[in-house]
């Protein structure tokens, strides 16, 4: 019977010209089926598909991705005709009529989805290799086209204008309209919104800054915005940025994530890994309701971002953090009844009643006492002017956007009853097991003559959505507990990363024959892989954690993606080995080149910016602050940041914080003067080491050998800041090497922020992506000619 079948489906497939495999068009009458696999349409030059893709076991969406070998639930997907109404496994179709209408019927008879264009010529729909999916006349005529209706997503060359806008997934397995939007504000102005099931708010440009402090340009009507194939992405509000790999012909995506961030993302061709080339948001706390009402979002080293409720507060839905947390108390509005929980450093961001300056913590608590819907207050000091900062209150009537951030100096003081006992911060873990595989539901009316579709819909319906959502629950698991072991990794980026044996890594680097240099707790060894990828491989020196310990930070940092930082291809761990793959770098370390006359001065400000976007990246996205040690450059001379992480036992605010570390490290004339005091160390010691770098490239000498130079730094300072110091100061200073070919204009950039960042009071240091702003502030102020 089943062969039968079999048999009649083929017979089907062969007779039918539209069924064949890979179509490069659709014309009219025609349609593609949810049934037959092939039913996918590919553009003339293979770089796209666009057919029907699975969201659940019964549900389908109709979309473009990128084509891939192997990928049939993962392909990384771009646009998207009915993301909010996925359509039925069964005789669902998208058909162009002889209208011109192109529509997506949902089981067969319902309208999920239609082009509604209606034209006189004959249609025919094709994809084209920039990933745009449209709908011709024979005459060539566009009737309709998927680069008109972005989804979260913008390729090159497709523009972003003014009635269209950027919606974010609303999770990772979950392709349906999330809570971010990209779009041209009425004000002309591009802005990234939190639209949320109870609040919204603008998170981008910041909001306290005007247009034109933000480096926008409010009087264009235009509004339009598209990036280039190169990677220039420019907006007719004057806001521009280029991607970390400017100018290279690469794969290119630019996508409001999940996480509310937009990310450009690139690869060099099909099959590769996609990298991160630039981020709109370097702190992804400031992104607004990440977090959900009643919580704070914070950095933790080695898992990321992290929410946790408020004291007193429960997270609501286990499966999903924005929805925030709900009060385990009721409020009483008798101020006799309640008390507040002081939490340091936290910011919760607007909902104020207003602002109260000059207030002292005591009016500021009886101010929100007697606000009876008064949910607690931030207070914080705002430098100013007046002789010295005075305190602010800002009452809430919500909490919201809260955000936990060391530098931050203010504190929130929550509303809570006085009769309840409250621990601090509280730690929901999201419970994996809770996360309820929903089915899809989908009512169609009532019909007289087709119970048998009914029945077969419903059947088709009752075997829930299974393989997605597992591949999903399983890859969100591992990151949760940390408990990976095999690795394969499900996350789309982290597919070639993967456990070596120790075997194979001997066979690699043919018996750890060639030596290519030592660094921070090891020796690295040439290698080249199976597939012929060149490898640096480290051979670590002490096995000071368990297997289990070391695969889980392996796993974190095999997870990172950035264009600056050094990509980790794989580990191994037998016995007491310990071994990380990393790509190769041609070029070898930055201080080699400096020494000899490799790099120009222009090699060296790239160099300088690209390893501060790599440490801001570090930093503020993923972890909370790791001491990199080194900076190697590849083969067009792009730094990546090294070292960081786990070849480096030396992570802040973990066990291995270490007092013998000093001893350690040889480079002492980058440490920062925490490490000898006994201040509390923070992410602003790469920042002081950061600047004594670019001062190492600004001078051509290694500041390590500068001990008995000790006044060099005060003395650039003072040449620096005064007004009548002469051109001539620089001269002196700037590596011979150079021949004095430089542009003064960016080497006064480069000492500055170097100077900046070298400073001993680590308060007035600046943040990497400060500097990184710092960096390339000269680009966006060109400098008048007279
Ligand atoms: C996806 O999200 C939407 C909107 O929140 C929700 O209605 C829908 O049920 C979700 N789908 C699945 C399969 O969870
Ligand atoms: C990016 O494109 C804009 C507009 O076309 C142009 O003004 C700008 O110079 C370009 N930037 C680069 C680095 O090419
Ligand atoms: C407005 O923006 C468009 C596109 O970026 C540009 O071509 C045009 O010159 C701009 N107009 C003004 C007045 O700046
Ligand atoms: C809060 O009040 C509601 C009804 O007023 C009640 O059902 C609930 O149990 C109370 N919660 C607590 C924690 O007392
Ligand atoms: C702040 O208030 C105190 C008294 O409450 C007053 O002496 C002081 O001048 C005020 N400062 C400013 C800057 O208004
Ligand atoms: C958190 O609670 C612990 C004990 O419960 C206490 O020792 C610690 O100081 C509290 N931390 C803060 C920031 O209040
Ligand atoms: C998709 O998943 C399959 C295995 O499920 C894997 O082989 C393939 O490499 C993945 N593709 C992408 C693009 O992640």
């Amino acid at each position: 019977m089943a062969s039968l079948l079999f048999l009649l489906f083929l017979l089907s497939t062969l007779s039918s010209p539209i069924l064949s495999s890979s179509l490069d068009s659709l014309i009219v009458d025609s349609s593609l089926s949810v049934e037959n696999t092939e039913d996918v349409l590919a553009s003339p030059g293979g770089v796209f598909s666009a057919g029907f893709f699975p969201v659940g076991d019964n549900a389908y969406i109709f979309s473009i991705w990128f084509t891939e070998t192997h990928c049939s639930n993962n392909c990384t997907v771009v646009w998207t005709a009915n993301r909010d109404r996925p359509v039925n496994g069964k005789n669902s179709k998208l058909s162009l009529l002889k209208s011109g209408n192109l529509v997506l019927s949902d089981g067969g008879r319902l309208v999920a989805w239609s082009t509604g264009a209606v034209s006189r010529c004959t249609a025919k729909l094709s994809l084209l290799d920039n990933g745009n999916l449209v709908l011709y006349c024979k005459e060539g005529l566009v009737v309709w086209q998927s680069f008109d209706f972005p989804t979260d997503t913008l390729l090159p060359g497709q523009p972003l204008s003014k009635d269209e806008h950027l919606v974010s997934s609303r999770s990772h397995a979950n392709y349906s309209s999330g809570f971010y939007k990209f779009y041209f504000d009425t004000d002309n102005i591009l802005r990234l919104l939190y639209d949320g099931p109870e609040a919204s708010s603008i998170y981008w440009p910041e909001l306290y800054l005007l247009s034109w402090e933000a480096g926008r340009f409010a009087y264009n009507r235009t509004r339009v915005a598209v990036l280039d194939s190169l990677g220039n992405f420019s907006s007719s509000d004057g806001f521009t940025f280029t991607a970390a790999d400017y100018g290279t012909r690469v794969q290119r995506r630019l996508k409001l994530d999940v996480d509310g961030n937009l990310r450009l993302y690139s690869r060099a061709d099909r099959g590769k890994k996609w990298i991160v080339s630039w981020q709109v948001m370097s702190e992804p706390c400031r992104i607004h309701g990440i977090c959900g009402p009643n919580s704070v979002c914070s950095y933790v080293a080695s898992s990321g971002r992290r929410c946790n409720c408020l004291p007193g507060f429960k997270i609501k839905d286990l499966s999903d953090w924005s929805m925030g947390c709900d009060p385990e108390f009721n409020l009483s509005c008798a101020a006799a009844e309640v008390r507040f929980l002081k939490l340091k450093n936290v910011e919760f961001y607007g909902y104020d009643y207003g602002f109260y300056p000059n207030y002292t913590l005591e009016m500021c608590e009886n101010l929100c006492l007697h606000l009876c819907n008064c949910k607690g207050f931030q207070f914080k000091f705002i430098k100013h002017n007046y002789p010295s900062n005075i305190p602010y209150c800002y009452p809430k009537m919500a909490l919201l956007n809260g955000h936990h951030f060391p530098q931050f100096e203010g504190d929130i003081y929550v509303k809570v009853p006085k009769s309840g006992i409250f621990s601090n911060i509280t730690v929901d873990k999201l419970d994996c097991s809770s996360q309820i595989v929903e089915q899809l539901y989908r009512s169609y009316p009532k019909s007289h003559e087709n119970g048998s579709l009914r029945f077969i819909l419903w059947f088709s319906c009752a075997f829930g959505i299974v393989e997605f959502f597992v591949i999903f629950l399983v890859w969100f698991c591992l990151i949760r507990t940390r408990q990976n072991s095999g690795m394969q990794g499900y996350s789309p980026i982290t597919t070639q990363f993967r456990r070596f044996t120790l075997s194979e890594l001997e066979k690699v680097t043919r018996g750890f024959g060639e030596e290519i240099g030592r660094g921070a707790g090891g020796i690295v060894y040439k290698g080249i892989l199976p597939d012929r990828r060149v490898a640096a491989i480290k051979r670590l020196n002490v096995a000071n954690q368990g297997e289990a310990e070391f695969q889980a930070e392996v796993s974190t940092i095999g997870k990172l993606n950035h264009m600056n930082l050094i990509d980790l291809w794989g580990y191994c761990a037998e016995g007491k080995h310990r071994l990380l793959v990393y790509e190769y770098m041609e070029h070898g370390s930055l201080a080699e080149n400096l020494t000899s006359n490799a790099v120009d001065f222009e090699k060296r400000f790239n160099i300088a910016v690209g390893a501060a976007k790599g440490l801001a990246y570090l930093h503020e996205e993923c972890l909370e602050f790791y001491i990199p040690q080194n900076i190697l450059l590849d083969g067009n001379y792009q730094p990546k940041v090294s070292d960081f992480g786990l070849s480096q036992p030396l992570k802040i605010g973990s066990r291995h914080l270490n007092p013998r570390f000093s001893r350690i490290r040889g480079t002492r004339g980058y440490m920062a003067p925490e490490w000898i005091s006994n201040q509390s160390i923070t992410s602003k010691v790469d920042v002081y080491s950061y600047g004594m770098v670019l001062l190492g490239m600004a001078t051509g000498k290694c500041p390590a050998e500068e001990t008995q130079d000790k006044m060099m730094v005060p003395w650039m300072r003072e040449k620096f800041n005064s007004e009548n110091a002469t051109d001539s100061w620089m001269e002196k200073i700037v590596d011979p090497r150079l021949e004095g070919k430089f542009d003064k204009r960016k080497m006064e950039v480069l000492i500055g922020v170097a100077l900046e960042c070298v400073k001993l009071d680590k308060d007035e240091r600046p943040i990497m992506s400060q500097v990184v702003e710092l960096l390339l502030q000269h680009e966006k102020y060109p400098e008048c000619v007279s």
